[in-house]
């Protein structure tokens, strides 16, 4: 059973390593404080670069932001442990990678099972794995001439772009497509779809069972 949450919000953390537009989206629908009536808050904001934009837009929306890099640690289970340590500070509900291009070390894993969600710009398990992401997933997409691509979002295992799928939404690939154009079509679907997650974990309409993730719509 993923986190839920009957009276009180779901606190969400979300890493990101780049721009932040999916951040945004969360942000806007998730504000922090108690004055939204959205089912969840995000009250962390984790980048690995100093300068990442995602940052910048925690700032403005006046969320608690951080660097942790993990290049400044001499294992990946120290990392991990800084990580754990600011989602128990801030209380962490639910953790969302949104352009996050690291690996989560496996004791971030553990602790957060089923409560950690990765978005991808492609239909998974096709197109993801360690260094697909960005304009390389629209460019091998492209290479091999699928006629579909979206958007996946999935609870996180240890390796990369693994665990239960929770949601898709396909988009067609057009034979002209450069890869920003496949990119912007596939992202304004990022920008819906993680959202929706968001509010199915929050509301408790998200069940996972073994390998397989059952939606409870109305
Ligand atoms: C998004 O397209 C996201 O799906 C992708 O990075 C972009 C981040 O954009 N993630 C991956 O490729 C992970 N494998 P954003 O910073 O504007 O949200």
């Amino acid at each position: 059973m993923a986190a839920t949450a009957k009276n009180k919000k779901l606190r969400v953390a979300v890493l990101a390593s780049g721009g932040g537009s999916n951040l945004q989206c969360l942000l806007d629908r998730f504000p922090p404080g108690d004055d939204s009536p959205a089912p969840a808050q995000v009250v962390l904001v984790v980048s690995d670069r100093p300068g990442a934009g995602a940052l910048e837009r925690a700032a403005r929306a006046g969320v608690h932001g951080e660097v942790v890099s993990p290049s400044e640690f001499a294992a990946a289970e120290l990392f991990g442990a800084r990580l754990l340590e600011l989602f128990a500070q801030e209380r962490i509900g639910l953790v969302v990678l949104a352009g996050y291009l690291k690996l989560v070390p496996p004791n971030v894993v553990a602790r957060y099972s089923n409560r950690m969600i990765n978005i991808h710009p492609a239909l998974l398990p096709s197109f993801g794995g360690k260094g697909m992401y960005g304009s390389r997933v629209h460019e091998a997409v492209l290479r091999f001439g699928a006629k579909l691509s979206g958007p996946t979002v999935h609870f996180v295992n240890e390796h990369y772009d693994r665990g239960p799928v929770i949601a898709q939404r396909a988009v067609p690939v057009y034979f002209e497509d450069s890869a920003g154009q496949l990119a912007a079509r596939v992202l304004e679907q990022e920008h819906e779809l993680l959202p929706e997650v968001v509010d199915l974990i929050a509301t408790g309409r998200v069940e996972v069972s073994g390998e397989r993730v059952r939606i409870i719509r109305d």
